[in-house]
């Protein structure tokens, strides 16, 4: 996200958003936080918070949860809205302080969509706004980069740059170039990068600029005790083993879910 306001072009712009999925095809990283979910929490109800072209909100609904995705990107949802098996997901396009519903089994963060606030107050206020919105007991399953890893090295274009044929589009070239590591910032680094993207059919080219903090585990947890969540548990993303944090954190005062 921008350091505040609109999320990066690369989800809120139409063309972008409208290529997002095939460019990132891979998506066994949601297998972990489905099972989660339904094997480990018996959820019956979730928001998917940062849902952006909704895969997740999606595959949950389809798995007889009900389902509320929300993401500021409005491009993003309109994608979203567009795939089958959407209309057992609740839609809203906005911050998580939007959604009305109170009273979910589970939130849930997926893809590092907590490394999306940069500024300390808007995390704060998107996690508060989070636990308001668990049921007492209920639980927020997110993940954030581990900044030892150091992976915004591995953001060069010699090493992303990729050429997609997709649908309806023909040929579109993406790549990733870090700009700017700000590695003393309180709390983790602040990573700045590009996401060009080329449309070969027309040879327009749509730049992205976006900003992610890495926090440190110990800032993570210093803000969800903030902000009244309670860590039950902290373990390896499967698919990326020692890379990522994945953190189960609990609205305190009910039943487990
Ligand atoms: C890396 S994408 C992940 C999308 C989705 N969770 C997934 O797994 O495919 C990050 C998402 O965070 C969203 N985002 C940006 N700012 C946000 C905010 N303030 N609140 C919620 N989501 C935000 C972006 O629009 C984008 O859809």
């Amino acid at each position: 996200m921008a350091d505040r306001g609109e999320p990066d072009p690369i989800f809120s712009h139409p063309r972008l958003a409208a290529v997002h999925d095939p460019l990132d095809p891979d998506r066994s990283d949601l297998d972990a936080y489905a099972a989660i979910l339904v094997d480990e929490l018996g959820a019956r109800s979730l928001l998917d918070v940062g849902c952006g072209t909704g895969t997740f909100a999606i595959r949950m609904a389809g798995e007889g949860l009900a389902v509320t995705g929300v993401d500021p990107a409005v491009a993003s949802i309109d994608v979203a809205r567009g795939k089958s098996g959407a209309e057992g997901v609740t839609w809203v396009a906005g911050p998580v302080e939007a959604v009305e519903a109170r009273g979910f089994d589970a939130a849930t963060m997926t893809a590092n969509v907590a490394q999306v606030f940069v500024d300390e107050a808007e995390w704060r206020s998107a996690l508060v706004a989070i636990r308001d919105r668990l049921r007492p007991g209920g639980t927020l399953v997110l993940e954030s980069r581990r900044p030892e890893r150091r992976a915004w090295e591995e953001w060069t274009r010699e090493r992303t740059q990729q050429v997609v044929d997709v649908p309806h589009e023909g040929p579109v070239e993406g790549w990733v170039q870090v700009t700017e590591v700000d590695e003393r910032a309180s709390g983790g680094p602040i990573v700045r990068f590009d996401s060009p993207t080329v449309f070969h059919r027309d040879g327009v080219r749509i730049d992205s600029a976006s900003t992610l903090r890495f926090r440190s585990r110990e800032a993570i947890e210093s803000s969800l005790a903030a902000a009244g969540l309670e860590v039950v548990d902290v373990r390896d993303a499967p698919d990326r083993p020692g890379r990522e944090w994945v953190l189960l954190v609990r609205r305190p005062g009910g039943p487990s879910a």
